[in-house]
């Protein structure tokens, strides 16, 4: 599908548009489904209204969270190097691609050495990718960008039906820790499959690390985090008409070093009552009951050359920042 749907630049920038899929569940079904659970729970997808990415801007400048920095420190670090041993790619296409901050400065080095370059990224976001592509277009003029109003894997589908060319793929901020790691074994494979001898994938991985310093890029002490967390509740409340007292539920977080997963869930303070009318829902909490909100996935070394065999691709390169708390790694066909 086509549009023209950009307001400024509309004229030389040519949309992906790509409804939700019908198959998967709305806000409201998703609440439904999640809070009648034995254990409760609401999908972290969901964290990302305009509200919820305005705290997530504000925890990737937060000092526990060091993830932003770190993967910047590597990208800043290892882009002119990419771009000169990757002569041959013509497009980097950008899986969730956000405010694409990070994604400059990759840009920037791929067009310093090759004619031209399509920049394609993928969001479900309109106002981020309206933001994010008005300000790189505005800054490389040379650059030609295909955005991609869609989900990650119809995106993908609209782009290569394109064939642009080349591909570096782009998978930044270990948003692949959203995924267990059979969903991000899975994903991976899929993305392999149609991937050529020139393509790479190139993903930002958060390491294993010292639990106290994970359960703290998660919970801050400014409490940005727990008001990220909390905004799933006030978002049922202005959505779905929900009557959740926000007081009466704190953010808890947990690191389970068997799965290497952060853990985050909000605790009912209080046994309390709760009505959803547009989830058609009355749900009822015990004190100390949680709704599990997120899964974020570390990986260590070994799981990133599994989680690589695993789809068939190799370890081309892997590259950490200099506190060897994150992992940037590119991925080619074996
Ligand atoms: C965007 C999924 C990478 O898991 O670190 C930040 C989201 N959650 N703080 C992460 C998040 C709590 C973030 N990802």
């Amino acid at each position: 599908m086509r549009s023209n749907a950009s307001p400024d630049r509309s004229v030389d920038i040519d949309w992906i548009e790509v409804p939700p899929d019908s198959a998967q569940l709305d806000f409201g079904e998703a609440v439904r489904e999640g809070l009648s659970r034995a254990s409760k729970t609401l999908p972290s997808q969901f964290f990302y209204d305009a509200e919820g990415s305005r705290l997530f801007e504000q925890i990737c400048e937060l000092p526990e969270y060091y993830l932003t920095r770190a993967e910047a420190e590597i990208l800043e670090r290892a882009a002119p190097d990419l771009a000169v041993r990757h002569p041959r790619i013509e497009t980097i296409v950008e899986l969730g691609s956000g405010s694409a901050i990070k994604t400059e400065v990759l840009l920037r080095a791929f067009l310093e050495t090759r004619d031209g370059l399509c920049y394609a990224p993928i969001d479900v976001s309109r106002a981020a990718l309206e933001e994010s592509i008005e300000r790189l277009g505005r800054d490389h003029p040379e650059l030609e960008i295909r955005p991609a109003l869609a989900e990650y894997e119809a995106g993908l589908a609209e782009l290569r039906a394109l064939d642009l060319g080349p591909t570096l793929t782009l998978w930044l901020g270990s948003s692949i820790g959203n995924l267990s790691k059979p969903e991000a074994a899975a994903f991976v494979s899929r993305i392999a499959r149609d991937m050529r001898t020139d393509d790479r994938l190139l993903v930002g991985i958060d390491l294993r690390k010292d639990p106290a310093v994970l359960e703290a890029a998660d919970d801050d002490a400014d409490g940005v985090t727990a008001r990220f967390d909390l905004n799933l509740l006030a978002r049922i409340n202005r959505e779905l008409g929900g009557n959740f007292d926000l007081d009466a539920f704190r953010h808890v977080v947990r690191y389970d070093e068997d799965s290497g997963a952060v853990k985050s869930f909000l605790e009912s303070l209080a046994a309390q009552r709760v009505e959803i009318p547009g989830a058609d829902l009355e749900v009822a909490f015990r004190a100390g009951e949680r709704i599990h909100t997120e899964d974020s996935h570390k990986y260590g070394p070994e799981e990133i050359d599994a989680l690589a065999r695993g789809a068939s691709l190799r370890v081309e390169a892997q590259i950490r920042d200099a506190g060897e708390r994150f992992a940037v790694s590119v991925f080619a066909r074996a």
